[in-house]
């Protein structure tokens, strides 16, 4: 039974993460803490290889479904704002009145590599770093707007906006458009440094900037709800943040935290007090959500992802849980076993989308638990191959790493990538993106800066360094030797 609330009622507020499995909704209270969680998944889809799609639509009905959750769940709060977040860099073009024109190509869409490289050559990597600040990658959404320019017409000439996942879910619910510094630096269409759109780069490539709407800070108030139960109209809507600075609000990474996340991909997240470039054309340096600072982020495209193929393809009866058991037996190392995670291609470190993954020192005394602690082990060599890239010098030292995501959950998972690491690695519990958009609205509307607590589960110590500094050596040569190969394939 629904209850009206009252003015007594503690003050909550709605965050709404559209990410890569479903859509997230939760109610946060003042402290934090999650009163009420709804979830909704959709399907994604792959009509050709390294094509990755999914239907706005179905963001849609997921994004009605779990406000009906929160409404009918009758909770005694006082609603008092809505925030977004959102799979990055996952792109819409839509017509003026904000239907899809072609479906959301995913930020793991690999279709649009030959783009990327076109662009390069065409302004060379130095002016591109000036402009962006970032090297141009296929993942990027521009590449998927020169992929319609040139290969669907028919779509590109009836394009009047452009729009990241959240972004298009905020239309909806207010009817306006708008992008936040987070969302519009993975365009590749921002001037990261200065936070505003690269209007040389626009003009130059003959691309209208008002298709990407006005660009403001995550934390500021674009609008008011006219979406969904009629109690939640009229309650302020932020920017909101893409999903990965959404996290790091909601986990409470700070200033020397290196955030780990083993989601779907695996990201490393460095908040950065000034803008500086990277010393490697990987790693992404883009606007954070919390105002005036950047981060630098580095992103393995295929981490929680590559166990869930594993399980569903090889042991699809079998929990996670079930998996971590029989992977404890094999020792660590599996015995030579490796795994390249490269599932979809790989972003960082080595930036080939026609990388592949695959086993390799596959021999007669290895079991099914080589073959699960191979892939747990593959993700960790990835994650410490983009933190080598992220900090050739050493010169970072992160005074936390802070493990969070499905992936944290593994107790082996974690003990394993602070032996890869050589580094305490600390397990968070992870509150997920819509809980840091739920609390970037509530920081627009108290004016309060505060930062989350990291709700820390466990801690875990490196103890088995020298067999996977071995394992690592030979991942590298490994990945070193087929790069010719990857080169050398059509793309
Ligand atoms: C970040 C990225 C992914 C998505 C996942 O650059 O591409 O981590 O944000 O939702």
């Amino acid at each position: 039974m629904r209850q009206m609330s009252t003015p007594r009622d503690p003050d909550g507020y709605i965050g709404i993460d559209v990410g890569t499995q479903g859509l997230k909704a939760v109610v946060v209270d003042d402290h934090g803490q999650v009163v009420f969680t709804a979830f909704h998944a959709y399907a994604t889809h792959s009509p050709q290889a390294g094509w990755r799609e999914q239907d706005p639509r179905d963001w849609e009905k997921a994004l009605t479904q779990t406000l009906h959750n929160i409404s009918t769940a009758g909770l005694p709060v006082r609603y008092r704002g809505i925030g977004v977040s959102g799979q990055m860099h996952t792109t819409v073009v839509t017509n003026e009145s904000g239907d899809p024109l072609y479906p959301a190509m995913l930020w793991s869409d690999q279709r649009t590599a030959n783009y990327a490289r076109q662009l390069e050559t065409r302004y060379g990597l130095q002016a591109l770093l000036e402009l962006t600040g970032n090297k141009p990658l296929s993942n990027f959404s521009l590449l998927r707007v020169l992929w319609l320019q040139e290969q669907r017409h028919d779509v590109y000439q009836n394009i009047s906006h452009v729009a990241v996942a959240k972004d298009w879910i905020r239309f909806q619910l207010t009817g306006r458009w708008a992008t936040d510094v987070t969302d519009a630096s993975g365009t590749y269409l921002l001037n990261v440094k200065k936070r505003h759109w690269a209007g040389e780069l626009l003009s130059s490539l003959d691309i209208p900037e008002k298709w990407w709407g006005a660009v403001f800070e995550s934390a500021e108030i674009v609008g008011t709800m006219h979406y969904g139960p009629p109690e939640f109209h009229g309650l302020p809507v932020v920017a909101g943040s893409g999903d990965q600075a959404a996290s790091a609000v909601g986990t409470g990474i700070a200033l020397g935290d290196l955030g780990i996340s083993l989601g779907t991909s695996g990201v490393l997240f460095w908040p950065l007090e000034r803008y500086q470039l990277p010393s490697h054309p990987s790693v992404h340096v883009f606007c954070h959500a919390e105002e005036k600072t950047w981060h630098w982020m580095s992103v393995t495209q295929s981490a929680a992802l590559s166990l869930a193929w594993l399980r569903d393809q090889m042991f699809p009866l079998k929990s996670y849980r079930d998996l971590d058991q029989i992977a404890e037996s094999a020792p660590q190392g599996s015995e030579g076993l490796l795994f390249l995670p490269y599932l979809n291609g790989e972003r960082a470190p080595i930036m080939n989308p026609a990388a592949e993954g695959g086993f390799f020192g596959l021999s007669y005394r290895h079991h099914q638990s080589h073959v699960i602690r191979a892939v747990l082990e593959g993700v960790a060599y990835s994650l410490r191959h983009c933190y080598m890239t992220m900090n050739p010098g050493g010169l970072m030292n992160p005074i936390r790493m802070i493990l969070t995501g499905g992936g944290a959950k593994s107790r082996l998972w974690a003990q394993i990538l602070a032996d890869v690491m050589g580094h305490d690695i600390i397990a968070a519990d992870d509150p997920g993106a819509a809980v840091g958009a739920a609390w970037l609205v509530r920081s627009a509307i108290t004016g309060t800066h505060d930062k989350m607590a990291v709700k820390q589960t466990s801690i875990y110590h490196p103890e088995h360094c020298k067999v996977y500094d071995q394992g690592f050596l030979d991942y590298q040569r490994l990945v070193n030797s087929l790069t010719p190969l990857w080169d050398g394939k059509p793309h």
